[in-house]
């Protein structure tokens, strides 16, 4: 057994603010008690640390935070963010359908898969739903990488058998290459699979049926692809399904919308789609920065949040512009502003930790760093610049909190521990 104390300010939220007015848990000085890699205790220092003597006291300067937990985001395309195209089905062809055929090579997929995972550490997340390619490879490399370093993540073989050539599989390769990745992968150490059809346009109706087969058949898993992101996407999707009540009914016909299922985007939801979604309990991974950057437009977070529809927040990273879940919170509230919603930074946390945890069903174990759970957090420096330092001296939590998402970013990310263990030292060395 070993029992380690970190001393520190502490900030967490519960529940989602925008529901439960008690949602924050704050200790200016407080004491985490980590056992075993979980959470054993947690309150003020004054109170706590008596019942534990002689126990090990580390101090952490800085604001100490759940993991962040990024919602969507795509492993493959890490080095294709900041590629120069006209909008989303431009630059898929143009930049991300090439960078993802290399991922049939084992070696390419491993070696991105670290650097994917330095990355993410490196940006304060600890853990996030991850597509994968079309080829299997490219989610054992994956898995693989996430398990050596006892992450808690969640990644699906791409479904693509409309995809570009050198880029497809069959509706039967699909269901045999998920089928056997679930069988190996799912609930192994701190992982978990999603069924990922890349979108209604590069799936033929009867793969999407397999994705609805593979879902029932496997009940634990997730459903993870992209819904209603861009205007030329949405008009190509119902040009070719018709009969479709909105583009949400596409994926409904198949089974695919369950209290399991994450759609990246939503960005032009018909208010039946956000009621639909509300009713199922599916969720909506929020990308603000891919959003602005392909010109896909603004979440609008009023209607999502009259319907109650989950939200988490994404990076999605290679159309997002930062890796950074603070600086996405940032950008979302920058989205909501235009229909009237000015996007609380409290509530931007909650997205990005307890939200985004609950849209990918981990959150009996991460993302409100509570009692019981997994010890992955993080420590935040909100004077991480000389202006920053200006902006939060002598600020209230909210100030400082929405100074790290506009203003911060990887520089404010001071450490990262998983289960635990220091895997991120923006200072030093690690341990
Ligand atoms: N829609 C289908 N594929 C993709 C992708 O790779 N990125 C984004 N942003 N949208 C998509
Ligand atoms: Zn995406």
């Amino acid at each position: 057994m070993t029992r380690t104390g970190f001393r520190g300010e502490i900030l967490s939220l519960a529940h989602d603010p925008a529901e439960a007015p008690d949602a924050l848990r704050h200790e200016a000085d407080g004491l985490l008690v980590v056992e075993d890699g979980r959470v054993l205790a947690r309150g003020a220092f004054a109170e706590l640390a008596p019942r534990f003597p002689g126990l090990a006291v580390e101090r952490l300067e800085g604001l100490i935070i759940p993991g962040l937990i990024d919602a969507h985001v795509h492993y493959p395309q890490l080095d294709r963010i900041a590629s120069h195209g006209a909008q989303l089905l431009d630059w898929l062809e143009r930049h991300i359908f090439p960078a993802e055929k290399a991922f049939a090579d084992p070696a390419h997929a491993a070696r991105l898969a670290e650097a994917f995972l330095d990355e993410l550490l490196r940006h304060g997340t600890t853990s996030a739903l991850v597509f994968g390619t079309v080829h299997a490879v490219s989610v054992e490399a994956f898995f693989a990488a996430a398990e050596a370093r006892g992450l808690r993540m969640v990644c699906g073989k791409v479904l693509m058998d409309l995809g570009p050539q050198g880029l497809r599989d069959s509706p039967e390769e699909a269901r045999r290459e998920s089928a056997a990745l679930i069988r190996r992968w799912h609930g192994r150490a701190r992982l978990t699979y999603a069924v990922t059809p890349r979108f209604a346009l590069t799936s033929s109706d009867a793969q999407l049926a397999v994705a609805g087969a593979l879902l029932a058949a496997h009940p634990g898993v997730l459903l993870h692809t992209h819904l209603a992101e861009n205007p030329r996407e949405i008009a190509e999707v119902a040009a070719r399904f018709t009969d479709a009540r909105d583009y949400l009914d596409v994926y409904d016909r198949f089974g695919l919308v369950t209290e399991r299922s994450v759609f990246a985007h939503g960005v032009h939801l018909p208010d039946r789609s956000c009621a639909r979604l509300a009713q199922s309990g599916a969720g909506i991974a929020v990308c603000p920065s891919s959003n602005f950057f392909l010109g896909s437009g603004m979440f609008d977070f009023v209607q999502a949040e009259r319907y109650g529809v989950r939200l988490g927040l994404g990076s999605d990273i290679g159309a997002g512009t930062s890796l950074s879940l603070l600086h996405n919170g940032g950008l979302a509230y920058q989205a909501g502003l235009p229909s009237g919603y000015a996007l609380d930074p409290l509530r931007a946390l909650w997205l990005a930790t307890g939200g985004s945890a609950r849209l990918l069903h981990i959150e009996h174990a991460v993302g409100m760093l509570a009692e019981g759970q997994e010890a992955d957090f993080v420590v935040l420096d909100d004077k991480a610049t000389p202006l920053m330092a200006r902006r939060t001296e002598g600020a209230s939590l909210a100030e400082r909190l929405f100074a790290l998402q506009v203003l911060g970013d990887d520089r404010a990310v001071r450490r990262t521990y998983v289960l635990g263990q220091c895997v991120w030292n923006r200072d030093g060395e690690l341990q």
